[in-house]
């Protein structure tokens, strides 16, 4: 696929072959609320106690590379059996939903979507995606691969975070949609940012339409703990590299050295915690945000959570907000689940 030329360039976003729609919800000119408020709340975060800070920062360029090695490690089941659940159950998907628009939040390089694309190809759908991803780079280099791939293919790929893409998601190119939020990203929220995530989710369907969810279920700390704390030691480098990308965005001076990864199963919250440990009393400078840390020896940042769902719990939850499960799929393990859901007319 060529890369687009300046003539393709529309005021809206870019348009390829007429088959690519390139939008971009965060205005670079203007910034939006958050990029004003840039690094507070890794203030907030810091000078709290305990300390923690947002996992978004895990994601420079550099953390997104180490997240995809992650999701090849042994040890890291998540991505495999997810897949697995997928590759068994596309063809079920696609038939339950019919044509549909396929819409994908965090779509990241899109492997996974390709499952129900193959799924929907099969059965002749009419092939329509919108992938949403903050990334632009990401967004567009998995764009042109899937154009190239499958030619019928039509995207509106929207660089965007998840809360401002949901509000302004335009009505579907296909008589129903499927908003897809896989691998369990929905674990890194907490239950108040999960309640407020699935009332945009309900905000941004139409009634009939649906929603495909993955989601990491409760198991052995003995299974858990490896999968966030690695022999090849790559998810204790993505963790630090939180803090070398706090570095160069805010002028600060954490030596990654003297700080460590650390990765344990909350059984009472159902949640994995990955912190970041300081291993002696230290003080860390934030230049450009202004701030002062101190750290005592051993003092620790909670740098994410990773909760492990009941899926009677989450079925029972999802119904309650009109989300209403129409089919659950799970391995033989039972490690990880995918659901499709239905938003009911009385929910909206
Ligand atoms: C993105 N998210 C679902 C991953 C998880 O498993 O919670 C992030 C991750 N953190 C460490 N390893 C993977």
């Amino acid at each position: 696929m060529n890369s687009p030329k300046l003539s393709d360039r529309t005021n809206s976003g870019l348009i390829l072959e007429n088959r690519l729609h390139l939008e971009r919800l965060v205005s670079a000119e203007a910034p939006t609320p958050a990029e004003v408020n840039a690094g507070s709340d890794v203030v907030s975060g810091l000078t709290q106690n305990p300390k923690s800070l947002p996992p978004k920062y895990f994601y420079d360029d550099r953390g997104s590379t180490l997240f995809e090695m992650i999701c090849q490690l042994p040890e890291y089941y998540l991505t495999r059996t997810e897949t697995a659940i997928l590759q068994e159950r596309a063809g079920e998907i696609a038939r339950l939903t019919g044509p549909c628009e396929i819409v994908e939040l965090g779509s990241g390089s899109s492997t996974k979507t390709r499952i129900l694309l193959d799924a929907c190809s099969q059965l002749e759908y009419p092939l329509h995606y919108v992938p949403i991803d903050i990334s632009p780079s990401i967004l567009e280099s998995s764009a042109h691969q899937l154009l190239a791939d499958y030619p019928s293919l039509q995207i509106h790929g929207i660089v965007s975070t998840y809360e401002l893409a949901l509000a302004k998601l335009a009505p579907s190119h296909l008589p129903t949609r499927m908003l897809c939020f896989l691998g369990s990203t929905l674990g890194n929220l907490n239950p108040q940012e999960c309640d407020i995530f699935f009332s945009q989710i309900v905000g941004a369907l139409q009634p009939g339409e649906y929603f495909l969810l993955g989601i990491d279920l409760d198991k052995s700390q003995e299974i858990l703990e490896p999968a966030y704390d690695d022999s090849q030691g790559v998810t204790a480098a993505f963790n630090l590299n939180m803090l070398r990308h706090l570095n160069r965005k805010f002028e600060g001076n954490f030596d990654l050295t003297q700080f460590e990864h650390l990765a344990f199963y909350d059984r009472e919250e159902c949640q994995i915690e990955m912190h970041l440990r300081s291993k002696l009393a230290q003080t860390v400078n934030l230049r450009s945000l202004d701030l002062t840390v101190e750290f005592a020896a051993g003092e620790t940042i909670r740098s994410e959570i990773s909760r492990k769902f009941n899926l009677n719990t989450l079925r029972e939850e999802l119904s309650r907000r009109g989300l209403r499960p129409v089919q659950v799929w799970t391995d033989p393990n039972q490690w990880f689940g995918l659901m499709l859901c239905q938003l009911t007319v009385d929910s909206w």
